[in-house]
């Protein structure tokens, strides 16, 4: 008898391209995608942290280079993904929070976070897209989105605007290029344990809120997002598009 085989997770030979790749989810995403053998193309707008976290991947044996971008540039995005691409594997990390009651939002706050979270989003996925499909590469595209983008949740009523618009583009996006055996699919965790999360994740009736709601009884690490990145990058998932993931620790389950 013939025995079915696991698809591979390796990125041996791929190049991959990770936006918000200099600390927290995005970081962990670099990381996942070059242990699996891939050339990591790291962006941020801030090239302190970034060289720093390169540098700390190369020390691992880790192939990977630092190129500045500001996802909210979108001159700089189509400029980037010209010279640098095609990718097999773009991913997008790149996200801000800006939380109040809807009461107390500014509008330059929800600017803000409409620019990075969706515009930035938006053109990134075209342009990563239109190099796929150019070179005629089945290319994996995944998006940070959040379980705020399946429910709603206090003092963000933008940020969860922001991850509800990306789940409709991504599944707009998937009808388009499934075609093209181009992919795209978001990633939705729960609170991760990063720069970002430390405004709710510090306040301690915030955080009595947060661990109330994850069934599983902790907040996330950085490391619960490794693997789905590497799945939804890999061959391993070659039939899944259009969709999201979530990671949220039983948090949407109800
Ligand atoms: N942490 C959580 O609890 C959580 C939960 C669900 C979803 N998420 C989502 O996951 C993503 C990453 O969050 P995180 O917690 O890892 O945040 P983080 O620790 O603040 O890291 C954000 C990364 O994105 C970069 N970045 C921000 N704005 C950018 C821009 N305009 N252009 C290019 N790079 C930009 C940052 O570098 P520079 O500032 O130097 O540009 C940094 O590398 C976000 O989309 C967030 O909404 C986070």
């Amino acid at each position: 008898m013939k025995l079915p085989k696991t698809p591979s997770l390796s990125l041996s030979g791929k190049r991959a391209f990770v936006a918000g790749a200099s600390r927290g989810i995005g970081l962990g995403c670099a990381v996942a995608l070059a242990e699996q053998g891939a050339h990591v193309v790291c962006a941020a707008r801030g090239m302190d942290q970034l060289t720093e976290a390169v540098q700390a991947m190369a020390v691992e044996g880790h192939s990977a280079e630092a190129v500045q971008l500001d996802v909210a540039d979108p001159q700089a995005v189509k400029s980037l993904l010209a010279d640098h691409g095609p990718f097999h594997v773009v991913v997008n990390s790149a996200g801000i929070a800006r939380h109040a009651t809807a009461l107390d939002t500014s509008i330059d706050d929800y600017q803000a976070v409409m620019d990075i979270n969706v515009r930035g989003a938006f053109v990134l996925s075209a342009e990563a897209a239109r190099g796929m499909i150019k070179a005629g590469v089945a290319g994996s595209i995944i998006h940070i989105s959040s379980q705020m983008g399946h429910v709603g949740g206090q003092e963000r009523a933008v940020y969860c605007a922001s991850k509800h618009a990306l789940e409709g583009m991504v599944k707009a996006m998937a009808i388009e290029w499934g075609p093209h055996k181009v992919r795209i699919n978001t990633i939705c965790p729960t609170f991760i344990r990063t720069p970002l999360a430390a405004v709710t994740l510090d306040d301690p009736e915030r955080r009595a809120w947060v661990e109330s709601k994850i069934k599983l009884g902790r907040v996330g690490e950085i490391e619960d997002v490794m693997g789905a990145v590497a799945y939804l990058a890999s061959d391993a998932s070659v039939m899944v598009t259009g969709t999201s993931l979530l990671i949220d620790g039983g948090w949407t389950a109800g």
